[in-house]
């Protein structure tokens, strides 16, 4: 084990050059434009992985491929699936990245560029460690696969698919997802719950063109007047979704949870510091920690309408969008909340616009036991890594696959994440901590002996 570990740090400038070229793909799911960036992307991560040691390949789906990388199977070892995504959030808005999104820069221990923390920089230290017991001959004590999928930032759609038809094949103990935070670079984290999502887009048609405001103002309804009437409807005055039925389903924290995250290095002056508000804002009679992790919420993503150019336009426009997404806990469901939230929009909708409601990608939440024996030799992985006691709590963020991992393969997922809260995931200048790199790399060698003597 220690020629794993000695190997790791002997390369680690190489590990952060190779980091670098894989940012430089634009590999965004979500643009039409970068479908061919997808694909060789995920061909130089088959390629990554086949340098390792790893026997891997691509695999075509619907959408965008998937890449498949596996050590030799050996009967009786235990299997463990390693789950990543090569595909990452749009870079928009370009004028805000300090240096261009898929030109990385290095400043100090952060490495800069869109996909670095989410998710890239984290699966590739998984790779990382694998190489590491290859190269230097060191029996690795279980067996792996790795799926690199490249839609999870759009829904995982062909993933699913791809879980049924290769069941057999993919049949695991656990699987390991490194695609989540933890609270700061000392404090490791093992995340064993996620919320789940549910996406619309909401459209107002209002004249049958853009008209003159002047000529026909005040005759007509403007959507995007009554777009954001009809949203402002969608939330009360105590930061809870004002639609009927929302919270029925949902799980009450336990009082032990509660206290549970009290322990956390979390305090609302920094939070609220490091994220630029003048006040937090959230549901009456939680906590920050709580409101992120363990409640739902509706938010708007983006809204559009009108003339958004230099100078005005004197227009009363013909239609208004807005883009939703709801977060989910347990025990909510997402097709449950889309028919909800559908048939509120339309009861409340007035005459004098057309609404058309598209529902998109949903996932459920999920929650895993935190004291399994898979996450204490998780825990422990973390501890020797990190050099730090872990703590354990609960993510705002959504996988959608990890229930699909649950009910197709029959495993739970152990989610053992190395991205900072400042690491500015989907946002602008998104990094990577370099030592949260090369701590991870370490925590994926110790994790495998770990897990293996369970
Ligand atoms: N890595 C994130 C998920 C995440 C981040 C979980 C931080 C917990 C903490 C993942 O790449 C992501 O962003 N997922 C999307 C899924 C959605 C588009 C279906 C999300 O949560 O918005
Ligand atoms: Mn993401």
């Amino acid at each position: 084990m220690q020629a794993v570990i000695d190997f790791l740090k002997q390369n680690e400038s190489r590990y952060i050059n190779e980091l670098c070229d894989y940012v430089r793909f634009p590999s965004v799911s979500a643009q039409p434009k970068h479908r061919d960036d997808m694909k060789t992307c995920a061909e130089w991560v088959v390629k990554r992985c086949q340098q390792a040691g790893l026997q891997a390949e691509l695999c075509a789906t619907k959408g965008h491929p998937i890449v498949l990388a596996k050590t030799p199977r050996r009967p009786g070892r235990k299997h463990f699936l390693v789950y990543g995504h090569y595909d990452v959030q749009p870079p928009e808005p370009f004028e805000l990245w300090k240096t261009p999104p898929f030109e990385p820069r290095i400043e100090g221990r952060s490495l800069f560029a869109r996909g670095s923390s989410d998710n890239k920089g984290q699966n590739l230290a998984h790779i990382a460690a694998v190489e590491a017991y290859f190269k230097t001959g060191t029996e690795l004590p279980v067996d792996l696969t790795f799926v690199i999928e490249g839609e999870e930032e759009v829904g995982s759609a062909s993933l699913a698919t791809f879980l049924k038809e290769r069941q057999a094949e993919l049949k695991c103990d656990d699987v390991v997802i490194s695609d989540t935070g933890m609270p700061d670079k000392r404090v490791p984290a093992l995340t064993y719950g996620l919320r789940g999502i549910a996406a619309f887009e909401v459209t107002l048609h209002g004249p049958a063109r853009d008209l003159h405001s002047g000529i026909f103002g005040g005759t007509v309804d403007n959507p995007a007047m009554a777009l954001c009437q009809l949203i402002a409807k969608l939330r009360d005055e105590n930061g809870r979704v004002a639609i009927p039925g929302f919270y029925d389903d949902v799980q009450e924290l336990s009082d032990y949870e509660r206290e549970q995250f009290k322990r956390l290095p979390f305090t609302d002056a920094q939070y609220q510091q490091m994220l630029g508000v003048p006040k937090l804002f959230g549901e009456k009679g939680y906590t920050a920690f709580e409101q992120r992790s363990a409640r739902p919420t509706l938010e708007i993503n983006g809204l559009t309408s009108g003339y958004q150019g230099e100078g005005s336009k004197t227009i009363v426009p013909a239609w208004a969008r807005v883009k939703i997404t709801t977060r989910l806990v347990p025990n909510q469901n997402p097709a449950k909340i889309i028919d909800l939230v559908r048939n509120h929009l339309q009861k409340i909708c007035p005459p004098t616009v057309q609404i058309e409601i598209q529902s998109g990608h949903g996932a459920e939440p999920y929650v895993v036991s935190p004291t399994s024996p898979q996450a204490q030799a998780a825990l422990r992985a973390l501890k020797s890594a990190f050099n730090a006691e872990p703590i354990l709590m609960r993510e705002g963020g959504s996988i959608p696959i990890v229930n699909d991992f649950k009910k197709i393969l029959g495993a739970d997922t152990l989610l053992l994440g190395l991205a900072l809260p400042d690491d500015n995931a989907h946002s602008p200048n998104e990094k990577f901590d370099l030592d949260c790199f090369a701590k991870g790399q370490l925590m994926a060698a110790h994790l495998w002996q770990e897990l293996s003597k369970i």
